[in-house]
């Protein structure tokens, strides 16, 4: 239960969906955890139940879509604990349009809360990871890798952080860090919503998983993301995995 005993970790999007369930598997494994969420009141009640396991951990309320702030959330929890082990880009909004309906402000709101958050938080992250040898984690999808109809707007972002996440892994591997990606299927409240608005896709989807369900959000995507945010993945970079029932086959 001590994978990463005493590590600090920044999870944007760690209020709720796959960033709580990690945030929650991390502290389990002895992580200072600091959940960045705009959502306030599910950040606050969040970071409750990860105190139970970690006194230390924290909640930095922010709109990620903020650029110029983003810095400081990585400069405030360096002051706070020291060091920085472990930052995982997970948060990300965006609406799924038909190609030809997609606007400039539908691609801005993907950019805005998923490409640009990584690339800055990466940015300013880097010098202290140079400090503890650590991990990134960013998030993709199979809607980019496989180019899922009606998701333009974020399956070019998705793709845009998966080029950068290969550059930085070729960049930053002489220092000890480690960058790679989760691609998951798991059962969020934002896949719930989408779900009540198109319960037969939903359907769809569900039986196009090899294993006929969505991933649970802790026991799942937990473990993959505990093991390439631990010393057990030292010697893994740039890659994609697949946390997703067998959906994506390459
Ligand atoms: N759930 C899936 O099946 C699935 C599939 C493929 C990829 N993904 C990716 O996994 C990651 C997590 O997905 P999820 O389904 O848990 O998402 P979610 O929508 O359920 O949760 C996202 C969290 O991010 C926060 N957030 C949203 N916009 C923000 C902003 N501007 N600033 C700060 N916080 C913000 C929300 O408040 C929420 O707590 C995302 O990158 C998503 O694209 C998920």
């Amino acid at each position: 239960m001590d994978k990463l005993k005493d590590k600090v970790a920044i999870i944007t999007g760690g209020a709720g969906g796959i960033g709580k369930g990690m945030a929650m598997a991390f502290v389990k494994e002895g992580a200072k955890v600091v959940i960045v969420d705009l959502n306030e009141e599910t950040g606050n009640e969040a970071v409750k139940e990860l105190q139970q396991y970690q006194p230390e951990s924290m909640f930095i309320q922010a709109n990620l879509a903020e650029h110029d702030k983003l810095k400081r959330i990585v400069d405030q929890v360096v002051a706070q604990h020291g060091k920085l082990n472990i930052l995982v880009n997970n948060a990300h909004a965006s609406k799924n349009k038909p190609f030809v309906e997609t606007t400039r402000e539908d691609l801005d709101l993907s950019f805005d809360t998923g490409f640009y958050p990584t690339f800055y938080l990466m940015q300013a992250a880097i010098p202290h990871l140079k400090e503890t040898n650590g991990s990134i984690i960013n998030f993709a999808s199979g809607a980019g890798i496989q180019g899922h109809a009606k998701q333009a707007a974020y399956a070019a972002a998705k793709e845009a952080i998966r080029g950068m996440t290969r550059v930085a892994a070729n960049e930053f591997g002489k220092d000890g860090i480690n960058v790679n990606l989760i691609a998951p299927i798991a059962n969020s409240p934002g896949v719930q919503q989408w779900a009540k608005e198109q319960p037969e896709y939903y359907q769809e989807v569900v039986s196009n998983i090899p294993m006929q369900r969505f991933g649970e959000l802790e026991e799942d995507i937990g473990p993959a993301a505990v093991f390439l945010a631990s010393d057990d993945s030292n010697y893994i970079t740039g890659q994609t995995i697949n946390v997703d029932g067998g959906s994506v086959k390459f």
